[in-house]
């Protein structure tokens, strides 16, 4: 036998299964991409598409060269015809700014928009954490806040009541204030850190020259009181920037939507400023940021075009639905209403036809295909999940009518002429 190939490494299969390693299924995740287009509607979002490969420069240029996404976990590779840098795009924002100022979309009016697909980060895969993941993303473009802040805010305080698993995640704030005093902390965070630096890890003295903001990051137990205790951004606002932040606390306050203010959350990719938050769970282990986002007033100018201050967020969609299987209330739909069986001559024509006119009608019919005994198929339309199912063997097809069988509740199996199939089954279903 030739030899078995596997998937790549932290890309997972969704099947309509779980499997023991990766705990979804595509019904599930069917469900949640049902949810999210009437999310979206609900809140005046319109879609966008953009392709899974760009430009290397884009995502330079705007998450930062110094962050661990583009330095470290990029897919980049030339494209082979010339000498282009291309890569998988590690996630969705540059891309869809990058669309909005080629297409010029903020030409009159902000956009309100939101994207679902697969984003690439070369991880080291573990639970919750994947080379190949999926977003959803919203980006609000071209205003200034904060009533947009606590609209997106309010937007996935949203969807995690749809999905029934509000008392599970936390909300954490802060502000990033804008440029200059972010300048004004960063000199002061590197002064801080220098008189520490022999006690930091590698990874922090790197940090601290390059990206000072991410050693307060740090995972690292024995550092947590020197990251503590270190200059906060909050502590540098100026009037303006402050004001920002206490109008949208006071749209949270007001909101009924409860947060904690982390005056060490600074994001993982460098184009944020003002407002930043995260959606945390204990649920997950070690990968507990289930949604995060904030605003990136400048990134549109950075990229070509004019100023238009924005905001969004993206959450991973497994993660989420990890903590939605274990704790929410989505109902994931995949048996068929009907399943019908043939058996003998001329059934498979007849069961095609009698198909063809249910789902015409609007039910989900499977089709029993093969040659198997009916106590075989009888079998399979019981795996298969379906209320009921339809026999369709000589007679049947010799007097054009069915057998209908209930297999979920207590009516008798009874014949009836085809024409009376469909009154019969909503008489069944009532
Ligand atoms: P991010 O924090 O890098 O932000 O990613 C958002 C979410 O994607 C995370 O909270 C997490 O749930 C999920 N995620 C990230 N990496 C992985 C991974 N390797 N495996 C599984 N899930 C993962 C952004 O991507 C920004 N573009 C969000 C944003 C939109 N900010 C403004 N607009």
């Amino acid at each position: 036998m030739a030899q078995k190939i596997q998937a790549v490494k932290g890309m997972n299969d969704l099947l309509p299964v779980e499997q023991a390693d990766f705990k979804l299924n595509a019904a599930l995740w069917q469900a949640f991409e049902e949810t999210v287009l009437r999310w979206t509607r609900r809140f005046g979002y319109a879609q966008i598409r953009t392709p899974i490969v760009e430009p290397t420069n884009l995502f330079v240029r705007s998450i930062g060269e110094e962050t661990d996404v583009v330095g470290k976990e990029m897919y980049t590779f030339a494209d082979s015809n010339d000498s282009l840098s291309l890569s998988l795009r590690p996630e969705g924002t540059a891309s869809c700014l990058r669309a909005v100022v080629e297409h010029n979309l903020l030409y009159n009016a902000p956009q309100k928009l939101w994207y679902m697909g697969p984003m690439f980060r070369r991880e080291r895969p573990q639970k919750g954490r994947y080379r190949q993941f999926h977003q959803v993303g919203i980006e609000a473009l071209g205003f200034e806040g904060p009533d947009i802040d606590a609209e997106i805010i309010a937007m996935c305080a949203d969807l995690w009541r749809e999905l029934g698993i509000a008392e599970h995640l936390t909300l954490e704030i802060n502000s990033l204030g804008n440029r200059e005093e972010r300048a004004a902390h960063r000199s002061a965070l590197v002064a801080y850190l220098q008189q520490h630096e022999d006690k930091l890890d590698e990874d922090s003295r790197r940090r601290l020259h390059t990206n000072p903001l991410r050693v307060l990051d740090t995972k690292n137990p024995e550092l947590q009181q020197i990251a503590d205790n270190a200059p906060a951004l909050v502590d540098y606002l100026g009037e303006a920037s402050q004001a920002h932040y206490d109008s949208f606390k006071a749209l949270l306050d007001g909101l009924g939507i409860q947060y904690k203010e982390n005056r060490r959350l600074v994001r993982g990719l460098d184009y944020y400023n003002q407002t930043v938050f995260e959606w945390t769970t204990d649920k997950l282990g070690a990968q507990a940021t289930v949604c995060g986002g904030g605003r990136y007033d400048g990134l549109i100018e950075e990229l070509g075009g004019k100023p238009a201050p924005s905001i969004g967020f993206a959450l991973g969609i497994e993660r989420l639905l990890l903590l939605v299987r274990e704790y929410g209330s989505l109902k994931a739909e995949a048996a068929p209403d009907i399943y019908i069986m043939q058996q003998g001559e001329g059934s498979t024509l007849a069961a095609m036809r009698h198909a063809a006119a249910l789902r015409a009608a609007g039910y989900a019919v499977a089709q029993y295909c093969g040659s198997q005994k009916l106590k075989a198929q009888i079998k399979r339309a019981d795996q298969s999940g379906a209320r009921f199912a339809l026999i369709v063997a000589e007679q049947e097809v010799a007097d054009n009518s069915v057998t209908l069988k209930d297999m979920r509740g207590s009516h008798e199996q009874t014949t009836v002429p085809a024409a009376d199939l469909t009154e019969q089954l909503k008489q069944w279903s009532r």
